[in-house]
């Protein structure tokens, strides 16, 4: 007992030098090992390599080998959900790779039939594919969105193409470029432009399309779906994480911005294009902005979004510094 109490404190003085250490290394985000360590087992726990040992996730925080995510979310979440339609967050990787820009991708299930929303780049498929496989079978795949043509979005299309019978939807913009990113059979790529509006998804349930073009891709959609009344933006609200930072919601909109308005002021085109597209989602009941990379935003943060995105200027409009004069 003597030795079991001398251990608990030595493990407690341990953990105080190492709390102390880690919150000047991470600024807020020790939150979540403080919740991690009073509450002993689910809630906010760290996902880590060691997702069993405390202590090993702790260190991995300190090392910066984690993700600041919640272990019940790191496998996918679904973020709104009724009698047949689902809007679901495909998970986080678990160790980020270094170098390579943190991406999220969706899946709406309608009516039991789904819909891939940005699945991604080829060196994540294997872990999308995975979750996706969780959540619905991959024959009952009918559509794949692709917002743009960057690599982080699209590159995985000839892997996708051959695990689901789904076709393919793209700006026509990109139509002639995305084969570069393999084989595929062409006539599975079809043109959003041509779906005049709105995506049709079984059941009935359908997605409004919503230009972005410039935004930052010269042929780009968001789009927003009027059941879960989730906004998806594409490259709109995406913020850059620092190494293992990665977290799933904006908490404080003015800390985030610090991730996010310089990642805008250089990919987005200008603030005429902005409140272009903002008008175009006028009159829209929009409950959570879901972005391509970076944190999701809900609650008040949606309208802070709005009316700081409203304001920013970037791009050509502040060309000259771009320029470096
Ligand atoms: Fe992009
Ligand atoms: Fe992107």
């Amino acid at each position: 007992m003597f030795f079991l109490a001398q251990g608990i404190l030595l493990e407690n003085l341990i953990f105080s030098v190492l709390w102390f250490t880690i919150r000047e290394r991470k600024g807020g985000m020790i939150k979540y090992v403080r919740v991690f360590y009073h509450s002993g087992e689910e809630k906010l726990r760290i996902s880590s390599p060691y997702p069993q040992h405390p202590w090993l996730a702790a260190i991995a925080v300190f090392l910066q080998e984690a993700v600041l995510i919640n272990s019940n979310d790191v496998n996918g979440k679904i973020l709104y959900e009724d009698d047949s339609h689902q809007f679901i967050w495909l998970g986080a990787d678990e160790v980020e790779e270094q170098g390579v820009v943190q991406t999220n991708q969706y899946l709406i299930i309608s009516g039991g039939r789904g819909t891939l929303v940005d699945p991604g780049g080829i060196h994540l498929f294997s872990r999308v594919v995975g979750l996706v496989s969780k959540y619905i079978d991959l024959d009952n795949i009918d559509n794949i969105f692709f917002s743009h043509q960057d690599p982080d979005v699209s590159s995985g299309i000839a892997l996708w193409l051959g695990v689901t019978r789904a076709t393919v939807y793209i700006s026509q913009l990109w139509l002639r470029f995305i084969p570069h990113f393999g084989i595929v059979d062409q006539a599975r790529i079809k043109g959003i432009e041509g779906l005049r509006g709105s995506l049709t998804l079984s059941g009935g349930a359908s997605l409004k399309l919503i230009p972005a073009h410039f935004l930052h891709s010269t042929g780009c959609y968001s789009f927003y779906d009027p059941l879960s009344k989730v906004l998806f933006t594409s490259d709109i609200g995406a913020a850059v994480f620092p190494a293992r930072g990665q977290y799933l919601f904006v908490d404080d909109f003015k800390e985030h911005l610090a991730i996010m308005e310089p990642f805008h002021k250089r990919y987005m085109t200008s603030n005429k294009v902005i409140k272009k597209w903002i008008s175009r989602l006028a009159g829209l009941d929009i409950k959570m902005i879901a972005p391509q990379h970076g944190a999701l935003f809900d609650g008040e943060n949606v309208q802070k979004f709005f009316d700081w995105f409203s304001r920013l200027e970037c791009g050509v409009d502040i060309i000259d510094s771009i320029y470096g004069e």
